[in-house]
């Protein structure tokens, strides 16, 4: 396993291009289980989550053609099993994503209870309530969701909660069922929106992707297609934090401003300069100390909860005091502590911490607990006294594509070495 060394880092500067999102090329890498022929996936991500989902279709025996420039062609004709196995989908609980088009398509489905971040319990059963009120017999057994459906029946779905792979899930499961879908309380997020356009490529007939109302009329089949993924706005937003912190300017290229507005907005009020052009995004501290923002989590298009963890050192080292709250995840607190270690000074109450700035850190060995903790772990050290070092990068690497050379690039001191 690596870590990853790190002796702080200049104000960032220079240009970073962005990934494909890693949200959305995983379900649409599941809705390609849905056509009847081959689809190519262009702008995909060099992920271990992404690597995990081709082994996991590739399994199933879908024929699976890495092209150049991570262009990903998969002809899921060849399937013959239609189980997702423990050991591969433990460590990913984005491979719930394979249940609604396995049903909707092959009228069967074993899937493993997913693992994944361990932030909150995070259940599925709105996955399956779904499922089982468009007809699909669900049991679970051994630690496994056991499906059987003749042709799933549209019907009308109101979300308790919103849900992102929850909305995905059914979407997908509607696409070819028989009559029309209607999701209220859907997700609204971006992801939902790239999954939806790709499924219309594929022949689906969708409405209101976006809204929180989504109309589905089924269709008897869906034909695979190109499609290229939608970059990723929390890597985006990763760069742009480091930039605030560090007091830099970058530009961030091959991105989408019009889904970032709730984090550009908390960034401006840090006191960021920021232009913005189709596909970039500029970022200016002109040298300044950020000043402190309060942020509450919520469903798109209100504050990521991906993005909380960056904004928590965002504040750590900014100017004045911050209540951060987290409404999305139960447990979502887990790099507090790793940041208190290195002197932030924060104190946690329920779901909010109050931050009040300091003007650097101290370098000590952390660890990573989660995708987007780890990725706030790199942020604080930039400005940390010392070297920090930080370990199980492994959870980095499911959701940021050569982040260390990426920051390089940007001037930090940043390299990753085997853990021994
Ligand atoms: C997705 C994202 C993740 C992001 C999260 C919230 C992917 C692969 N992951 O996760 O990066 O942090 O959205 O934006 O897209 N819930 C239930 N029952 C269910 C489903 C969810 O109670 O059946 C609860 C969860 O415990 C959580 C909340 O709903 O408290 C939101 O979870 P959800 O939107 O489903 O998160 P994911 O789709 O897992």
């Amino acid at each position: 396993m690596d870590k990853l060394l790190i002796d702080g880092s200049p104000p960032l500067t220079g240009e970073v291009k962005i990934s494909g999102a890693k949200n959305a090329v995983l379900p649409i890498l599941a809705a390609t289980l849905l056509g009847s022929s081959t689809s190519t996936i262009s702008n995909v991500p060099h992920l271990n989550d992404v690597t995990t989902t081709m082994s996991l279709l590739a399994r199933m025996g879908c024929t699976i053609t890495m092209g150049d420039n991570m262009v990903v062609d998969v002809d899921p004709t060849t399937i013959n099993d239609y189980t997702a196995a423990y050991e591969l989908v433990r460590t990913m609980r984005a491979s719930i994503l394979v249940l609604g088009p396995l049903v909707a398509r092959y009228g069967q489905a074993e899937v493993s209870l997913p693992g994944g971040c361990a932030i909150g319990a995070r259940p599925v059963n709105l996955h399956i309530e779904g499922l089982r009120a468009m007809g699909a017999d669900i049991s679970i057994d051994g630690g496994y969701i056991r499906a059987r459906a003749g042709r799933l029946q549209g019907t009308r779905i109101a979300f308790d909660m919103v849900t992102v792979t929850g909305t995905e899930n059914l979407l997908m499961a509607a696409a070819l069922a028989k009559g029309e879908t209607v999701f209220e309380n859907a997700a609204r997020e971006p992801e939902v929106v790239d999954l939806a356009n790709y499924l219309i490529a594929m022949g689906a007939k969708i409405e209101g992707a976006g809204t929180s109302t989504i109309h589905v009329q089924g269709v008897d089949q869906l034909m695979g297609t190109d499609y290229s993924v939608v970059p990723d706005r929390i890597e985006t937003g990763t760069y742009l934090v480091g930039a605030c912190v560090t007091r830099g300017k970058i530009k961030v290229r091959d991105t989408v401003p019009e889904i970032l507005t709730s984090v550009l907005d908390k960034l401006r009020e840090a006191g960021a300069h920021i232009t913005t052009g189709e596909d970039w995004i500029e970022l200016d501290m002109k040298g300044q100390r950020p000043k402190s923002v309060s942020i509450s989590t919520a469903p798109y298009p209100d504050f990521p909860t991906d993005m909380q963890a960056q904004f928590c050192v965002l504040n750590a080292l900014a100017d004045g005091t911050a209540k951060v709250t987290e409404n999305v995840f139960e447990n979502r607190f887990m790099h507090i502590s790793e940041l208190q270690r290195m002197g932030a000074d924060m104190t946690v109450d329920g779901n909010s911490v109050t931050i009040r700035g300091v003007e650097r850190l101290k370098g000590a060995p952390v660890m990573a607990t989660d995708l987007r903790a780890s990725a706030s772990l790199i942020l604080a050290a930039f400005m940390a006294d010392g070297q920090t070092e930080v370990g199980r990068v492994y959870h980095i690497d499911r959701g940021y594509e050569r982040i260390e050379e990426k920051f390089h690039m940007l001037g930090a001191e940043i390299q990753r070495v085997p853990d021994r």
